[in-house]
C-alpha cells in the first residue's frame, strides 16, 4: 500500500498535515447553468472529507472538475501544490483516484483484471499494453498482479479474483472499484457514493475500509446522502446546495446548523422506515418549485 512520504508523524504527538487538495473558486457552468459556484475547499493528508448535499447540488461535477474530466469554468484546483493537469489520465498519475456515482467496471473481465487495469497510470508499458498483452507487459505483469493481488485481499476480495466482475453481487462490485482506484497508488481518493444501494452490513463495512484507507496514508474525500456513514466517518464535512457551499465544519457543527437542517437533514436517511415514501412527497413538492433538483441530469453527467 502506498506510504505518504511527505506526512511524517511525529511519535507521541500529533501528525503534521500537508495540504493535498486545494480546490478555490470553482466554478462550472453549462450554458446558462451553474452547477458549481465559487467553490472553496481543501483536504489535508490524513483527513476524511465529507460532501453532501441535496440531489442536484452540483457535488458529482465538481467531483469532476477535481480529476481532469471537466476544466472548471472559473477557478483552480490544485494537488499538492501543482495546478491539476487537463486530462483526466493524467490527473490520476498525478495521484487522485475516484469511483464513480454509477459503477463502472469492465463487466467481462475478471476482478483480478480490473484491478490490473486500474494500474495502467503505474506501469511504464501503459494501457494498451496491458489490454494486448505486448512482451513489455508480461515484465511488468508478475509485480503488477502481486499488488493487485494485495489490493484484492485488502478490500476482502482475494477470493474472488477469478471470477467475471459482472457476476460480483452490487456491494463487490463497489469494492472492487475501491481496489481499482487503489490500484494507480493515489495520495487522494474521492468516493462517489460509495454505499450507494449497499444494505447496513455492507455500509459498515465500507466505513472501516474507508478508515484503513486513510490509515494507509491516502486523504478521502466522500460523497454520501448517508449520514450516519458521513457523520461517523469524517473529520470534516461541506454542505453543497445548489452549487454554493453552505457551510464546512466537523460533524456536530454540520448536524446542528439550522440552514442543514432546513437544505438536507430533513431527509429522511437511506434505509429509514417510511423513507421512501417521504422521498416521493418530497419529490412532488420539488417538482412544485420548493427545492429546484433535475434528478433526470444527474446520470448525465456522471463520469
Ligand atoms: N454535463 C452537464 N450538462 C448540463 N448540465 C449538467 C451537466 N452535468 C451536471 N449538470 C447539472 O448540474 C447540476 C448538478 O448536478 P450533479 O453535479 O450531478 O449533482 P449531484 O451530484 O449533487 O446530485 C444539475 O442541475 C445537473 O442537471
Ligand atoms: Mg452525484
Amino acid at each position: 500500500m502506498t506510504t505518504d512520504t511527505s506526512t511524517t508523524d511525529t511519535p507521541g504527538g500529533t501528525p503534521s498535515r500537508e495540504t493535498v487538495l486545494d480546490a478555490r473558486g470553482v466554478t462550472m457552468r453549462f450554458g446558462g447553468l451553474t452547477a458549481v459556484r465559487g467553490v472553496d475547499l481543501t483536504v489535508n493528508s490524513g483527513e476524511i472529507v465529507g460532501l453532501i448535499g441535496p440531489n442536484g447540488a452540483g457535488k458529482t461535477t465538481f467531483f469532476n472538475c477535481l480529476t481532469g474530466l471537466y476544466v472548471p469554468t472559473e477557478g483552480e484546483v490544485r494537488y499538492r501544490g501543482r495546478v491539476l493537469p487537463p486530462t483526466s489520465f493524467k490527473v490520476t498519475a498525478a495521484g487522485i483516484a475516484r469511483t464513480f456515482q454509477n459503477i463502472r467496471l469492465f463487466s467481462n473481465m475478471t476482478v483480478l483484471e480490473n484491478v490490473l487495469v486500474g494500474r495502467h497510470t503505474r506501469t511504464k508499458e501503459g494501457f494498451w499494453s496491458a489490454v494486448l498483452r505486448g512482451p513489455g507487459f508480461h515484465r511488468a505483469e508478475a509485480a503488477s498482479r502481486e499488488r493487485a493481488g494485495e489490493l484484492l485481499a485488502f478490500v476482502g476480495l482475494a477470493h474472488k479474483a477469478d471470477h467475471l466482475a459482472r457476476n460480483l453481487p452490487y456491494g463487490e462490485q463497489r469494492k472492487l472499484e475501491i481496489a481499482r482506484a487503489l490500484a494507480s497508488e493515489p495520495g487522494l481518493l474521492l468516493l462517489d457514493e460509495p454505499t450507494a444501494g449497499m444494505n447496513p452490513q455492507e455500509t459498515r463495512a465500507t466505513e472501516e475500509l474507508v478508515f484503513a484507507i486513510r490509515d494507509q496514508g491516502i486523504a478521502v474525500l466522500v460523497i454520501e446522502h448517508d449520514m450516519r456513514f458521513i457523520f461517523n466517518l469524517c473529520d470534516r464535512v461541506a454542505v453543497l446546495v445548489q452549487g454554493e457551499k453552505l457551510i464546512e465544519g466537523d460533524s456536530a457543527t454540520v448536524q446542528g446548523d439550522e440552514r442543514v437542517i432546513a437544505a438536507y437533514l430533513g431527509e429522511p436517511f437511506e434505509n429509514a422506515p417510511g423513507a421512501e415514501e417521504l422521498a416521493e412527497v418530497e419529490a412532488a413538492e420539488a417538482h412544485a418549485g420548493a427545492t429546484p433538483t433535475d434528478p433526470a441530469a444527474t446520470k448525465e453527467n456522471d463520469r
